[in-house]
């Protein structure tokens, strides 16, 4: 299977990661500052990250004590570049450890929010209060900052909380500029970028547009393109960003697996008609998917069978179609990321990236690969569809498969995807479905006693599930009205047979993850 990648823009921060939970928010943040950024494993060798010619490196942060046995370092050679530097948290440890300065090893953890005195603002703290409130997670500390730095900025329990050498410029932070807990970290960011590393902020997607086309055409040249569109704002981009490229060399495959919502298939191929102008094959799998999943329980193998069966009807597609080279899917970023790099562990296998059977027969073309979802919405709008399409919610590959807990059957499914619509029908009613990141219903099997009429009932329970989330890695339970979920309540123990309970998951993300499976 060949995987290329669009070049990166001239103006690129590289991203050395220590494992931190935090590390794709470090990345997304340094792009909302219009400056492209690439995550690297800590063991990726200095002539690979000088060859990303990178304008600047951040340090994330990590589980690690510089004391560890094994802990992560950086080759020295990387504070020799004469590139700017940012340490963050573990990452100024390291740098601390590194370059000789001491570190204090962790007896006084510090967690939470916290106060920050800036003792000296340099270009770092440059237009922000000498008061900050700022957001802590360490055990480990600098205690003396290494030779050649001067102290920024402590809190009541950590004597260096940010350090510099100006000369060099090389800088640490121990508290995260990354989470919206720190609110002006952004500018902590901001100000390395612009100031330190010279970054003028030419990463847009206007630029991206531009860039993807040309890279699809070279890539492609007068190869033929299937596209895997399943209606949503990934694959949907997938096709217009390729189609911009090449046009008519383009034939669009919409499958239906019978994991869809409820008129999901109709409302798909009518969106694309209205707005496209591509080739549309529409193809009725749902037999042989659920075939495949009978009896199958265990999440990961719901997710391979799926991705496996995908591209199998694909591939039959493609062979009826004449040939193809090519197969163009949405897959972005955190769906790399999250299906297992060196240092960020598996969570789940993402349908389109690590469900995918090794003997494929297409090369993959995957032009959003290295972009987080908000930028996707930004390539969208670039590319003139719809809003209605643009701001919708996600839905995953493996669709109502990972939503039905346990085996998937023709019951479960029905009663899954009556529930699921009063979920989308009463958020949408409220206004709440833009805001919402996702609001749909989960189906659990197990059955519990009720009492309809005069009857005992034994059925189901509907848990719904609603999350805001502005990057996808971590995500909030959704405070929904009680009003809301009163009537999603009363009308699902109304309309869908089968379940006589509603339950309401208040779990975020960590630890939970959006989807149940
Ligand atoms: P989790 O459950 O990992 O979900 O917190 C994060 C986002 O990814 C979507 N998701 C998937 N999308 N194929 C997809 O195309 C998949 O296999 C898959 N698994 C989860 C999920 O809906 C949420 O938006």
């Amino acid at each position: 299977m060949t995987r290329s990648r669009i070049a990166a823009p001239d103006e690129l921060v590289v991203i050395v990661d220590f494992g931190a939970q935090y590390s794709q928010l470090i990345t997304r943040r340094v792009r909302e500052c219009r400056v492209y950024s690439e995550m690297v494993s800590h063991d990726t060798s200095l002539e690979e990250i000088l060859a990303k010619k990178p304008r600047g490196i951040i340090l994330s942060g990590g589980p690690s004590s510089v004391y560890d046995e094994g802990a992560p370092r950086v080759d020295p050679g990387i504070f020799e570049l004469g590139i700017p530097i940012l340490g963050i948290c573990y990452g100024m440890q390291l740098m601390g450890y590194q370059l000789d300065g001491k570190i204090l090893p962790g007896e006084n953890k510090e967690y939470g929010k916290t106060e920050l005195h800036v003792l000296e603002p340099g270009t770092l703290f440059e237009g922000l209060n000498p008061e900050l409130i700022c957001w802590m997670s360490h055990g480990d500390l600098v205690q003396e900052a290494p030779p050649g730095f001067e102290v920024l900025a402590r809190t009541h329990a950590t004597p260096v909380a940010a350090m510099a050498n100006v000369e060099r410029r090389q800088f640490g932070v121990q508290f995260h500029p990354e989470v919206a807990h720190t609110p002006w970290g952004i500018e902590i960011l901001r100000n390395f970028l612009y100031r330190e590393c010279g970054c003028e902020g030419s990463w847009t997607m206007e630029s991206f547009v531009g860039q993807a086309t040309n890279w699809v055409r070279d890539r492609v040249g007068k190869g033929r393109v299937l596209c895997a569109l399943s209606g949503g704002v990934d694959s949907s981009t997938t096709a217009a960003l390729v189609h911009e490229a090449i046009g008519e060399q383009i034939t669009c495959v919409f499958v239906n697996h019978g994991l869809l919502r409820a008129e999901e298939p109709e409302r798909v191929r009518a969106t694309f008609e209205q707005n496209f102008r591509m080739n549309l094959v529409y193809v009725d799998a749902q037999e042989r998917f659920l075939n495949r999943l009978e009896g199958v329980t265990d999440p990961e193998r719901k997710r391979k069978i799926i991705g496996e069966e995908f591209v199998r009807v694909f591939e039959e597609e493609s062979s009826k179609l004449g040939h193809f080279d090519f197969l163009a899917q949405g897959t972005l970023y955190p769906d790399v990321i999250e299906s297992g790099t060196k240092s960020a562990a598996l969570i789940k296998t993402h349908h389109n990236v690590g469900g995918l059977p090794e003997n494929m027969k297409f090369e993959l073309l995957e032009p959003l690969r290295d972009l987080f979802k908000d930028e996707v919405r930004g390539v969208a709008t670039e590319l003139g569809m719809p809003s209605e399409l643009v701001w919708r919610q996600p839905f995953p590959g493996p669709g109502l498969a990972i939503r039905i807990i346990g085996e998937v059957t023709r019951e479960r499914l029905e009663m899954l995807r009556r529930a699921d619509w009063v979920v989308v029908d009463e958020v949408k009613r409220a206004g709440l479905s833009r805001e919402l990141f996702h609001a749909f219903a989960v189906l659990l099997p197990i059955r519990s006693t009720g009492v309809m009429g005069d009857q005992r009932t034994y059925a189901y329970p509907i848990c719904i599930r609603a999350v805001t989330s502005d990057d996808v890695m971590t995500a909030d339970w959704a405070r929904l009205p009680y009003q809301v979920l009163e009537r999603i309540s009363s009308r699902i123990t109304n309309e869908v047979p089968g379940v006589n309970r509603v339950v309401l998951d208040i779990s975020s993300k960590p630890p939970a993850t959006i989807e149940w499976e």
